[in-house]
């Protein structure tokens, strides 16, 4: 099957839903994806056919339901890395790899012997594994309460060849902790829990609300901050003198977020904006 008749019936069935661009753009990384073909070698042989054509037309389906791009792939990028991702877990936003550079900048000011980092709802592993690579000295720990996300964030780590520890539980009730895990000391704890609220389900667009695990995003309206609430409680007790508390946050609660912080006794605490202008991390430290 040529691809440039492919190319064309992907422009006749979706240039309505995505736009041109958009279109090409799927169906360049699609080709890249499932033939190895570069749209730099497309253009050179305008005549360029491959013989399993159907996946490209299952693919067209599945952009048609709008499924996102990177389940159908199976891979994405964040912070220069390769994450495998699948609906159990939320796609990497390009906001969170602001974060990870906000961490990454943050920890030389801790003088810790072992710089211990705990990832909480790490999902992919994105936070988790692009912090392992880009500070050797640290040991890693990353929990989630999905066996499914784990799964997948274990195959990430392999890709990525990291090691990270592993914890399936529920942040918010202690009864599923380990003693271990109970009575470990971290340097940092990061999180990027779910915290859009269920009535700003209609400023989100289908492919997100239809596709993406609904476990990573949606918090109740009447208690937006649940996870912050209990993630910084276990932050008092189990980070280190001088530890540093990261999180992504609601970008309309950065006000909340720094009552939050402060009644929880942390200092040091800063709200940041990201390239889009929307307050969207903070870091509070221990006193
Ligand atoms: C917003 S996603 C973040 C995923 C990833 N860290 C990222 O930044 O792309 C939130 C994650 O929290 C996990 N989660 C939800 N409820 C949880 C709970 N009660 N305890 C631990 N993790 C939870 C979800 O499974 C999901 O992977």
């Amino acid at each position: 099957m040529k691809l440039k008749e492919i190319q064309q019936q992907y422009h006749q069935e979706l240039d309505l839903i995505y736009g041109k661009e958009e279109v090409d753009s799927f169906f360049f990384l699609l080709i890249e994806s499932f033939y190895g073909m570069t749209r730099i070698k497309l253009a050179i042989d305008s005549e360029a056919s491959v013989e399993n054509g159907a996946k490209m037309l299952e693919a067209l389906e599945q952009l048609k339901d709008e499924q996102p791009i990177q389940y159908i792939i199976g891979e994405t990028e964040f912070f220069g890395l390769p994450f495998k991702v699948n609906p159990y877990t939320l796609i990497p936003r390009p906001e969170t790899e602001e974060l990870v550079e906000w961490i990454i900048k943050h920890q030389p000011k801790l003088n810790h012997e072992t710089l211990n980092i705990l990832d909480i709802g790490t999902g992919s592993g994105c936070i988790a594994i692009s912090l392992a690579k880009n500070i050797p000295t640290a040991k890693v720990y990353a929990l989630d309460v999905s066996p499914g996300a784990l799964s997948t964030a274990k195959q990430n780590a392999e890709l990525n060849n990291v090691s990270i520890e592993f914890i399936e539980a529920n942040i918010l009730n202690s009864e599923t902790w380990s003693d271990d895990f109970k009575n470990e000391k971290f340097s940092i704890i990061v999180s990027n829990p779910p915290y859009v609220r269920e009535q700003e389900k209609q400023l989100m667009k289908p492919n997100v609300l239809n596709n993406e695990p609904h476990l990573a995003l949606f918090v109740k309206d009447e208690n937006p901050l649940l996870f912050y609430k209990a993630i910084a409680q276990f932050a008092s007790t189990n980070l280190e003198p001088q530890g540093a508390l990261f999180f992504e946050i609601n970008e309309f609660l950065g006000r909340e977020m720094i009552h939050l912080l402060t009644t929880n006794n942390f200092v040091n605490i800063q709200l940041k904006q990201d390239i889009f202008k929307k307050d969207r991390m903070i870091k509070g430290e221990k006193n």
